[in-house]
């Protein structure tokens, strides 16, 4: 894994935002893997930016993202399709019918999980995969257990997750237990992988993810086994790996 520290919170929004633009510049009809949470907000207003600026161009582009509430449709404004529509979708000459997002009110979630792999494939993979990561080392909602998912699968979510996620909700009683999420197995076959942290608080998770151990309780510890991962974090987020 490549480590890149930069100075702070903003610089790594840009770092991250040159990243992903740069897969685009080069393969304007790239499949971009996205993510949610309060990281890559900066991140995403850096390639809107870039887009009004001419400089990355998005309508080729087919967008996938790696997870949805269960339980929340698109319209409500904790919804994963939600967040991308106001902070990134909305903003850029994307077209909207090849954005994808789990659908949270799916009847039949086992099917929806099914065709969501089978769209992922169907469009030759992912290119370039964007991550956070949680406190407890889940990257999209695989969260720490004894065993794993390959594909996108319905979740639970731990109490540490909803906790760390109740700030977005009015109250913790609000927030989704159940979650519909791709797999460790979506993630690893992903061609590049951005994973992005700020923050001291992400400082042990980031340890763990570049030094620990692999194991299924660090989810994203999974990601040492990846040829083409670049961290991108803050010094604060970086400081007992430098
Ligand atoms: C959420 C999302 C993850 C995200 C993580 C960290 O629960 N499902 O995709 O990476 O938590 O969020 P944040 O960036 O707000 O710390």
């Amino acid at each position: 894994m490549k480590l890149v520290v930069a100075k702070d919170y903003e610089e790594m929004s840009k770092l991250a935002a040159q990243e992903m633009a740069n897969v685009v510049q080069n393969k304007p009809e790239a499949v971009l893997g996205l993510a949610t949470g309060g990281t890559p907000v900066a991140m995403y207003k850096e390639l809107i930016k870039m887009n009004k600026e001419g400089q990355v161009d998005f309508s080729k582009v087919t967008s996938i993202n790696l997870d949805e509430y269960v339980g929340l449709s698109g319209n409500h404004d904790q919804s994963y399709r939600y967040f991308m529509n106001t902070n990134l979708f909305n903003h850029i000459n994307i077209d909207k019918t090849k954005t994808f997002v789990p659908n949270g009110l799916a009847e039949d979630i086992e099917k929806e999980c099914k065709e969501y792999d089978e769209r992922i494939a169907n469009l030759g993979g992912i290119d370039c995969q964007l991550l956070g990561i949680g406190n407890n080392g889940h990257v999209g909602f695989n969260e720490p257990n004894e065993e794993l998912s390959l594909g996108t699968h319905l979740t639970s979510l731990k109490e540490d997750t909803i906790k760390a996620n109740a700030r977005f909700f009015n109250s913790i009683d609000e927030v989704p237990t159940q979650a519909v999420t791709m797999g460790l197995g979506g993630i690893m076959k992903a061609k590049k992988i951005i994973l992005i942290a700020s923050g001291e608080g992400k400082a042990e998770i980031i340890e763990k993810l570049l030094k620990g151990k692999i194991t299924t309780q660090v989810p994203a510890s999974m990601l040492q086994m990846h040829n083409n991962v670049v961290v991108i974090v803050d010094e604060a987020a970086a400081k007992l790996v430098i």
